[in-house]
């Protein structure tokens, strides 16, 4: 049986290897061209040691003094003792420069490109090969004549050959400016990835989603992933945008809730014109019910000022989230940080 182990390197880099059942984390990253550091390969030094977030493995010998059982009991793993029994995700502590590889660039043909709003277009693409990544992640893509790129998290799930995202429309803006006026399908772009810490964890506490205007690409993706593998973790996903006609991809935002099941989602408008149930901010509606006593993970993808406001909300009620986990965009259309 072969598995697949995403390697996410500290500076953002993601490479998504193969390794059978029988063979060593290690072994299999080097037959694909990925040194991750190792010195004895027998157990013994640690210089191997990484932390896995997700996944079932079994570890061959190794000694104490290479990694202790409280390591091993919190998700360290020897990677040249690992044999995973699951698809796996290893958090790597080095560069991945340091382990002579590197993002990926995959050539792809755009299939489509939908005006979703005045605020965002839909873009679908075909890459040559499929890109592996995890549900929240993103690629930069060039944008063509231009010898630039910006970086999207995909909206689609991972298991699909086409890759979709959601670009918010910046009048004047590069991305913005080809997609109004010269993309068509057919025409060829770079995808180079897959990046990014901001993508999702295994579920074991409910879930609470922020999404402020095209944040909410890297949910749908999380959404597929989990209308897949299931859940019994209850999940809220608020949804903010400034006018209803920003709200974009509701349809499948509810379809794949129904087939999820325990799945809360609520649509919240800033502008002050706008009529609707819920206005204003997210803080304006975050519930001690959402905050669960701190029992969550917190997931929010969306403008910085969102980010802060809601670090600032989590503060100011003393809740601490087991996990916060945020991606920010600005206005020039690249990411700004993520953690
Ligand atoms: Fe020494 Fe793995 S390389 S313990």
């Amino acid at each position: 049986m072969t598995y697949k182990i995403a390697l996410n390197f500290e500076d953002g880099v993601t490479r998504i290897i193969d390794c059978d059942d029988d063979e060593k984390v290690t072994d299999a990253a080097f037959r694909q061209k990925i040194n991750i550091p190792m010195d004895c390969r027998d157990g013994v030094c640690g210089t191997c040691k990484c932390f896995a977030e997700k996944g079932e493995y079994e570890l061959e010998f190794y000694l104490d003094e290479a990694m202790t059982e409280d390591e091993a009991a919190e998700g360290y793993v020897l990677t040249c003792q690992m044999m995973p029994q699951s698809d796996c995700v290893i958090r790597v502590p080095t560069s991945s420069l340091a382990c002579k590889t590197g993002a990926e660039t995959v050539s792809a043909e755009v299939v489509a490109v939908d005006r979703l709003s005045d605020t965002s277009f839909g873009l679908r693409v075909k890459p040559a090969k499929q890109i592996a990544f995890l549900p929240g992640q993103y690629v930069n893509i060039s944008i063509p004549g231009s010898g630039q790129h910006r970086s999207y998290s995909f909206s689609s799930g991972p298991a699909g050959e086409d890759g979709s995202f959601l670009i918010r429309n910046i009048p004047g803006g590069l991305m913005s400016t080809w997609l109004a006026e010269t993309a068509k399908p057919g025409d060829a772009v770079d995808l180079t990835g897959p990046m990014g810490a901001f993508y999702l964890r295994p579920m074991a506490r409910p879930q609470l989603w922020l999404a402020g205007g095209t944040g909410l690409a890297p949910f749908l993706s999380m959404l597929e992933l989990v209308a897949t593998e299931g859940t019994d973790q209850p999940i809220t996903l608020y949804y903010a945008v400034t006018r209803a006609a920003d709200l974009v991809e509701l349809d499948r935002v509810s379809a794949l809730a129904g087939k999820i099941g325990n799945v809360t989602v609520i649509t919240i408008l800033a502008a002050a014109e706008e009529e609707h149930a819920r206005k204003g901010f997210v803080t304006d509606h975050l519930s001690t019910a959402d905050l669960n006593g701190g029992d969550v993970d917190v997931y929010l993808c969306g403008p910085p000022p969102m980010v802060e406001a809601v670090r600032q909300h989590l503060d100011a009620a003393g809740v601490k989230p087991a996990s916060f986990h945020f991606e920010k965009f600005n206005p020039t259309e690249t990411k700004a940080d993520a953690a």
